[in-house]
């Protein structure tokens, strides 16, 4: 009905945020969690180790999520202290993702997750390595037959598991939600200037949606060209169509102020840079150090409720469980 009253609307509306809808980005809802017995197996299997070779490295070594999930490094360390090729993006919220990875080319947040298992640069194990520590493990066997009603351990099932837990990482609560819902105090004067600055700039031509981002491929250097200190090449490696080469999904914005170092190559260090970067690039517009300060100070209204939960106990290995092997 409101469309129907566009001038009335703008009137009365003003800067309000009484109506949360007609704004570019959207509250983030809380999780469902709908099968709490399969999210807690796949809690224990994101922080388990003993999904890689070396028995050291965890889902949650690159996607801390005491950190905002992610490593907080230009680009991730893997197996061997091996040099990732690109920067490790958050897994708080990635459900609410079109596609996962920075060119798309895992559809769902299941089939991401057997990737780096047997990514020979991160976990280096292989998917069977994996599942027979698992199966040797009684506890392991006993919690997946109460949740997958098999005795047999399962790439499918696993990263099922894996991907149920990731869909409760979501931060609901953010002040700026607070505020879309209707809180006009939850944002100061200069946080609540910044996010008009980040609206009127264009910003949210790309960075919409619950997520603040995550909904489309968009060029990286649309108005100027990036040079990236990495080789990746974007939406082209899946589609093969020149016309996608340098388009990245558009990262969420939400919890950003957590999530440094930005960019797929990881290149900037500071949201300051980042934003910097972003307008010139994206848009054409040389923001004042004021006007970068102001969107700044929005961007980290975004900060949610992070995931909060006892860190789970994992049952021990034994005698038949196949060893780690760091050095190799
Ligand atoms: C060695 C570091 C490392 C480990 C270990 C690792 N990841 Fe990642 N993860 C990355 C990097 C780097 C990317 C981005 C790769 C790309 O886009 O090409 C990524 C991407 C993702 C994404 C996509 C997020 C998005 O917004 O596109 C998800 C989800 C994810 N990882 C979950 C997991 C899970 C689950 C595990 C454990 C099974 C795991 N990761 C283990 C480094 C790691
Ligand atoms: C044309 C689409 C588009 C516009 C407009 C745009 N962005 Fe982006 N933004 C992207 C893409 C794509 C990336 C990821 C690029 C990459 O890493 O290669 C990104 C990345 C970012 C990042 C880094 C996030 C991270 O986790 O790495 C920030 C911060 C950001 N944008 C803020 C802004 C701000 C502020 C504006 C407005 C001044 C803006 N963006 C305008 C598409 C856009």
């Amino acid at each position: 009905m409101r469309s129907l009253f566009p001038i009335a609307l703008a009137i009365t509306m003003t800067a309000s945020a009484a109506f949360a809808a007609d704004e570019p980005i959207q509250p983030i809802a809380a999780a469902k969690i709908a099968n709490p017995a399969m999210a807690e197996l796949g809690k224990k299997l994101f922080f388990d180790p003993r999904l890689s070779k070396s028995g050291f490295i965890s889902c949650n070594s690159c996607h801390n999520l005491s950190m905002g999930g992610t490593d907080n490094l230009k680009t991730s360390i893997g197996h061997n202290w091996n040099k990732g090729p690109i920067n490790a993006p958050t897994v708080l919220n990635s459900s609410l993702n079109l596609a996962q990875f920075w060119d798309g080319r895992a559809l769902t947040l299941q089939d991401q997750a057997g990737g780096p298992i047997a990514n020979p640069g991160e976990m280096a194990s292989t998917h069977t390595l994996a599942l027979s520590v698992l199966q040797s493990i009684p506890a392991y066997v006993a919690e997946y037959k109460k949740v997958f009603n098999s005795d047999k351990i399962t790439v499918d099932g696993v990263t099922k598991a894996i991907a149920t837990f990731e869909e409760t990482l979501v931060t609901p609560n953010a002040r700026f939600d607070k505020w879309l819902k209707g809180d006009k105090k939850a944002l100061t004067a200069t946080e609540l200037a910044g996010y008009e600055l980040f609206k009127d700039s264009g910003c949210t031509a790309c960075h919409n949606g619950a997520a603040a981002g995550g909904n489309t491929y968009q060029k990286m250097g649309v108005v100027e060209p990036y040079t990236a200190s990495s080789p990746a090449e974007g939406r082209v490696a899946v589609t093969k169509d020149e016309a996608d080469r340098f388009f990245f999904k558009v990262p969420t914005l939400r919890n950003v102020e957590l999530t440094y170092p930005y960019f797929h190559d990881g290149a900037a260090t500071t949201l300051s840079s980042a934003v910097d970067t972003m307008g010139r690039i994206q848009l054409g517009k040389k923001f004042s150090a004021e006007e970068n300060g102001k969107i700044v100070a929005f961007l980290k209204t975004l900060t949610g409720d992070q995931p909060a939960f006892m860190l789970p106990i994992l049952p021990p290995s034994n005698d038949s469980t196949p060893q780690p092997k760091p050095f190799d």
